[in-house]
């Protein structure tokens, strides 16, 4: 007898009853349900998002996240939640020891990182879908984090419903990234299809974009590009463990986008979009870059259209993948801030993988591009700084070429975003130095010259 209960007490019972291990677990102080954190939540901001973010916590009892005190800067406004839940005064959230995270959805970069700032070092955990702000700030956001212990997660800042950043720390942990090319936001990649397919023009499709909450308060961040290299920054430090600030990345808006330009497109079968695009080279290096591109029909990218964002992943083993979803706008946007709060629940935190973990790649310079660029006047584009011209039409009423240009041209230079002039990348745009060599070798060779 004792024998039979000695074996029913080993493991063979768990397993004939599976259920036998799930209530032993229970039991125990392994599965504590501790480890779900009860998370109460000071909210900065009642915008887009942050009203967004208030409706979707009110249809997610199961997260248990209580909402508990809301800071606005205009009292003044109508507000669709109970008065009892705003003030304008920052420091009964920040100082508040029961709330122990901090939602921030403001769109004012410098008085986000001081709420961010403030928040982890009064040891509270924060979301933000400040792009601007962490974009701008990341070192120091890098160091307080180290330093504090505290997590920040910004999962809504880049893509909005899309978990890239997630997926570039968690699941692309390694170091077989080959390239990452996106379209990170949402009002650009909806004026180009609103113009370029429905046939509207910039401002009523602009217009269309702030009523529908999916422009920045100031457009000109996204329609210039400043809005999608500032996601590009962070984007690239969670791909590859690059630090830089936003400046010294080489970008552009649609700002210079012509008719002609959607022209020229739709013979070569292009579309134009918006293209943020990071790839390793042969020296161990990455370029990186936001620019206008012509994108063939059976690209991915090709696909994303109005609000939607678009992230293809090129790896090692897995080749291509694709990411899609809604970039911009209230509810897209609250459901990252709403996983990303979810996740506290089990202290997640960014360990910047590959920054920490492995060596960080470095941006280089020594890359070429293939480039289209059209223009009004022949006097303005400097014809010599190419290294070879592929094609030259300088008959039409907007005059354009297609030539290979270096990536060290068109960041110590502006000629080409001025003056009327728009510059749009080819399809596959990025020469390595090293092809660059071979081609003119070649063609000294075919010349009869060496
Ligand atoms: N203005 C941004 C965009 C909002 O259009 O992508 C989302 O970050």
């Amino acid at each position: 007898m004792n024998r039979v209960r000695k074996f029913f007490s080993s493991g063979f019972w768990s397993l004939i009853n599976p259920t036998y291990e799930l209530k032993k677990l229970q039991s125990s102080k392994t599965y504590n349900m501790e480890t779900h954190k009860q998370l109460v939540i000071g909210l900065f901001g009642f915008g887009v998002v942050g009203e967004g973010l208030y409706k979707v916590l009110q249809q997610t009892p199961s997260l248990k996240a209580q909402l508990k005190k809301v800071c606005i800067k205009n009292p003044e406004k109508k507000r669709n939640a109970p008065a009892s839940l705003f003030t304008t005064d920052k420091d009964v959230l920040l100082n508040d020891p029961e709330i122990n995270v901090i939602v921030e959805v403001i769109d004012d970069a410098d008085a986000a990182y001081e709420i961010v700032s403030t928040a982890l070092k009064n040891g509270k955990d924060v979301v933000s879908a400040s792009k601007k702000m962490i974009a701008e700030n990341l070192p120091a956001l890098l160091g307080l984090q180290q330093q504090t212990g505290q997590s920040l997660l910004y999962e809504s800042a880049a893509c909005a419903s899309i978990p890239v950043i997630r997926n570039l720390e968690e699941y692309y942990d390694n170091d077989l990234l080959h390239s990452i090319k996106a379209i990170v936001n949402g009002s650009t990649n909806f004026i180009l299809t609103k113009m370029f397919e429905e046939g509207l023009d910039f401002r009523q499709a602009l217009m269309l974009a702030q009523q529908l909450g999916f422009a920045e308060s100031n457009p000109k961040l996204d329609i210039e590009g400043f809005d999608a290299v500032n996601k590009w920054t962070f984007l690239l430090t969670h791909a590859y463990g690059i630090v830089e600030s936003p400046e010294n990345i080489l970008f552009n808006g649609i700002q210079n986008i012509q008719a002609g330009d959607a022209r020229v497109a739709k013979e070569k079968n292009h579309q134009i979009k918006l293209v943020a695009q990071a790839k390793k080279l042969q020296n161990g290096k990455v370029a990186a870059f936001v620019l206008p591109q012509f994108v063939k029909q059976d690209d991915h990218l090709a696909f994303v259209k109005n609000e939607y964002n678009g992230v293809v992943i090129e790896s090692g083993f897995a080749d291509k993948q694709f990411f899609y979803g809604k970039g911009a706008g209230s509810f897209p946007t609250a459901s990252a801030v709403l996983s990303d709060i979810s996740a506290l629940r089990y202290q997640y935190k960014y360990e910047y993988k590959k920054l920490y973990h492995h060596k960080p790649h470095e941006l280089s310079q020594d890359v070429f591009l293939r480039v289209y660029v059209s223009f009004d006047d022949l006097q303005l584009i400097p014809r010599d700084r190419f290294e070879w011209l592929e094609e030259w039409h300088a008959q039409e009423e907007r005059k354009y070429l297609v030539g290979v240009i270096s990536f060290r041209e068109l960041k110590e230079n502006t000629w080409w975003k001025e003056n009327n002039t728009s510059l749009i990348l080819t399809p596959d745009p990025v020469i390595e130095d090293v092809e660059i060599r071979k081609l003119k070798k070649k063609s000294l060779e075919l010349a009869g010259i060496i």
